[in-house]
């Protein structure tokens, strides 16, 4: 059997098509290490309401591990292709048995590294087992290096998956998807109450108003919108306060997972009894829990805005990695604002947007009936808006140039690394996904002592927020700007008693 032209670097490859965006990818060369990536990007396709795309990769290379019985003396490529698709099929469906959602089979004639990167340009994840060869016959790629160089070639976050990270190890493991008035028997206790959303109401709000309400149906705690709480001048769409309803829910699966809880999120459910939720989280006493939204828990109470300088120290690329990770595990985008000249035009936008304010008396009006001074159950106390920085501003300030006896002035990093966080829908799916994703994200990076702010006044007028997103990736609309660094949590922003949002 002769080398493939796949293998062969001087033969023109074909051009592989991406799967593109609203996709997960994922490799698979077989029974064993894959098949633990297999579900889960199987669950995480499910969840965002992806098309779950399964790549094999082959050559015509003679040892090939793919084939249930030998192939014949040299074999076409398509007549290749058509057994390993064949063999792929059985695969998939041993391991996923029901998926109900879109699945695409990508069997393609090049090595298992070419075949991934290219088909996975783009795509929201690309998922691999985490050791050797992942997509394609073993012999094309030295073990364990098709992950390694996945990592550093593709254009998408890529995840490892081992098998300790699989809680179900063998059979169809996808929970059937749970009708809305299925009941269930078991429902929380005021305990869990107090818990769950004690924890998710510690989540960011633009303001701090805290715009939510909560209700339990059966075993389902819903969140929806306290429309006594939404910001009409500042946030006409009410985008940010959906947003932050998404950063709730990811409160709730972290805390119900640090509670032994599985949790089962339902974007914009039907209405029930005549009350409509943005959010269902079914929450499920005896269903496997995640143990890294577990560990998440930890930094909820931490997590808080730092409107301070911060260390300087540049992000770790690993750090980077797992933020934007984090994003698009919820289906959002982390992206790196470039330094230079795009960096430049995104603070003139700022700019533009803070002169824009100053003549803007409904908007101060209503920022300052929730920031400023003494506050202890919402808004943004003065002691939380951070030192007045002496050079140019990286930090959104609440009260520029009004004397201060709390804040004090302080020396800014001058060149904090800014991203933008969005999503490619622009509607309530989106800013739910973006909010579930901003605080997935921050509590990861609470966790790597790593602290936030943001300067969203440039995202909340609609010419303005088009500008920003012309600059970094037309495809993708930005919710939040965000600036990053190493730095301490700061003192917390107050909340309301638990009880006060169950309604
Ligand atoms: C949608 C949204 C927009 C926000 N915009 C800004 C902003 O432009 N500037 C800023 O400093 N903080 C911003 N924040 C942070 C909130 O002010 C902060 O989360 C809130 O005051 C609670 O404080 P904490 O994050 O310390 O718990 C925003 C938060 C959300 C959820």
């Amino acid at each position: 059997m002769q080398p493939s032209p796949a293998d062969d670097a001087d033969a023109p490859a074909p051009r592989i098509e991406p799967a593109g965006r609203g996709t997960v990818v994922v490799g698979h060369d077989g029974p064993g290490a894959a098949d633990h990536a297999l579900r889960r990007a199987g669950e995480l396709a499910r969840r965002l309401d992806d098309v779950l795309v399964v790549v094999r990769a082959y050559s015509l290379a003679g040892d090939a591990p793919w084939a249930s019985s030998p192939p014949r003396q040299d074999p076409s490529a398509s007549e290749v292709g058509a057994v390993v698709t064949d063999e792929l099929r059985r695969d998939v469906a041993r391991v996923l048995g029901h998926h109900d959602g879109a699945v695409l089979l990508r069997v393609e004639h090049a090595t298992a590294v070419r075949a991934l990167t290219a088909v996975s340009d783009g795509a929201d994840m690309l998922m691999l087992g985490s050791h050797g060869a992942q997509a394609g016959p073993r012999h094309d790629d030295h073990p364990g290096s098709v992950s390694r160089r996945c990592l550093r070639d593709a254009t998408c976050p890529v995840l490892l998956v081992g098998p300790g990270t699989d809680p179900a190890p063998r059979g169809p493991v996808l929970p059937r998807r749970r009708t809305p008035d299925e009941p269930s028997p078991w429902t929380p206790s005021r305990h869990h109450l107090e818990v769950l959303i004690g924890a998710g109401t510690l989540a960011p709000s633009m303001h701090n108003t805290q715009p939510w309400t909560f209700w339990t149906a059966g075993a389902d705690l819903c969140v929806g919108l306290d429309g006594a709480r939404l910001l009409p001048a500042e946030d006409p769409g009410s985008r940010a306060a959906v947003l932050s309803v998404g950063a709730v829910v990811t409160n709730l699966r972290c805390q119900g997972a640090a509670g032994d809880l599985g949790t089962d999120v339902t974007w914009l459910p039907p209405s029930r009894n005549g009350r409509t939720a943005l959010a269902a989280v079914h929450l499920d006493p005896g269903a496997d829990v995640d143990h890294e939204l577990a560990t998440l828990a930890l930094s909820i109470p931490l997590r808080r805005t730092r409107r301070r300088p911060m260390s300087g120290r540049p992000l770790t690329a690993s750090a980077e990695r797992d933020l934007a990770l984090a994003a698009s595990s919820e289906g959002a985008r982390l992206l790196p604002v470039p330094r230079g000249t795009t960096r430049e035009a995104l603070l003139e936008l700022v700019d533009e947007a803070a002169l824009l304010d100053r003549v803007d008396d409904p908007r101060h009006l209503e920022r300052d009936s929730w920031t400023g001074g003494v506050r202890t159950a919402d808004g943004i106390p003065e002691r939380s808006f951070g030192q007045q920085d002496r050079g140019r501003a990286v930090i959104r300030d609440f009260a520029p140039g009004v004397p201060s006896a709390v804040r004090g002035w302080a020396a800014f990093e001058p060149d904090a690394p800014l991203y933008l966080l969005g999503t490619v829908r622009d509607d309530e799916i989106g800013w739910l996904r973006a909010g579930a994703a901003l605080e997935h994200l921050w509590l990861v990076a609470t966790s790597r002592g790593l602290a936030m702010s943001f300067l969203n006044q440039v995202l909340e007028r609609d010419d303005l927020r088009r500008r920003t997103r012309a600059l970094v990736d037309d495809a993708v609309w930005p919710h939040m700007v965000v600036r990053l660094g190493y730095g301490d949590p700061p003192v917390a922003t107050p909340r309301r008693p638990w009880q006060s949002f169950l309604t």
